[in-house]
């Protein structure tokens, strides 16, 4: 049987006058939903708080809500996103001294756990946090914006957690976020990722609806070797 592969289009390229619409543009075709909140400090943009994140829950009520935390201080401010309803809350593994009691007091509040690491950020650091973690979220860009191409030697990483998962019987998901395309989403569904985020690939085409479920033939093709 083939690993269900699942598609997270990233808000950061919905039109922001009119998100709604954006999300209502992609049909049911979508699995989640990927937030990411920047805080002109961790990367050179700022984009959304937890007052976001609490109106996509209460209009999105049965939405799978994946938060990416792209800020220096977690930590200060993981209850206000906590209390928005987020099904996952992802941190970044180079931001955060204590990241092991983070990641605590997110799953002691019944949300998933996500951690995130920069492309220029070894697996290595993860390994002891690995039993501690529900979701990987393999950069693969230098986080900040959307658009910008796929750097390749990452999906080697994602192999190694692969190897690392089997090894220690873990059911973390693996995600990837940045630059993916219709080009590349087969090749990198095949090398381990679980979950797939992507923006522009997503929100830039005439129709996203159909657009994702282009990805997802071309995704199943490369599963199954047609
Ligand atoms: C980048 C963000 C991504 C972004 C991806 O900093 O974390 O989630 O939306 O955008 P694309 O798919 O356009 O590279
Ligand atoms: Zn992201």
């Amino acid at each position: 049987m083939t690993r269900k592969v699942l598609l997270a289009p990233s808000l950061l390229s919905a039109d922001l006058l009119h998100v709604s619409r954006s999300i209502e543009s992609l049909g049911d075709q979508y699995d989640w939903l990927h937030v990411d909140v920047m805080d002109g400090r961790f990367v050179p943009n700022i984009t959304f708080g937890p007052a976001f994140v609490a109106a996509l829950r209460k209009g999105y009520p049965g939405a799978f809500l994946d938060v990416h935390l792209m800020v220096e201080e977690p930590s200060g401010i993981l209850d206000a996103f906590l209390d928005a309803g987020p099904d996952i809350l992802t941190v970044h593994v180079e931001v955060e001294h204590h990241v092991h009691r983070t990641l605590g007091r997110i799953r002691e509040r019944g949300v998933k756990a996500g951690i995130s690491l920069n492309p220029g950020t070894s697996e290595e650091l993860l390994r002891p946090l690995l039993p501690f973690i529900d979701h990987i979220l393999v950069m693969s860009v230098n986080p900040g914006f959307g658009g910008q191409s796929f750097i390749e030697p990452v999906l080697e990483k994602t192999r190694q957690l692969c190897r690392w998962r089997t090894a220690g019987n873990h059911s973390w998901l693996i995600a990837m976020d940045g630059g993916l395309g219709l080009e590349n989403a087969g090749r990198i569904a095949r090398a381990g990722c679980d979950v797939l985020v992507m923006g522009s690939a997503i929100f830039g085409a005439l129709d996203p609806a159909e657009r994702v479920q282009e990805i997802k033939r071309r995704v199943k093709e490369a599963m199954t070797g047609a």
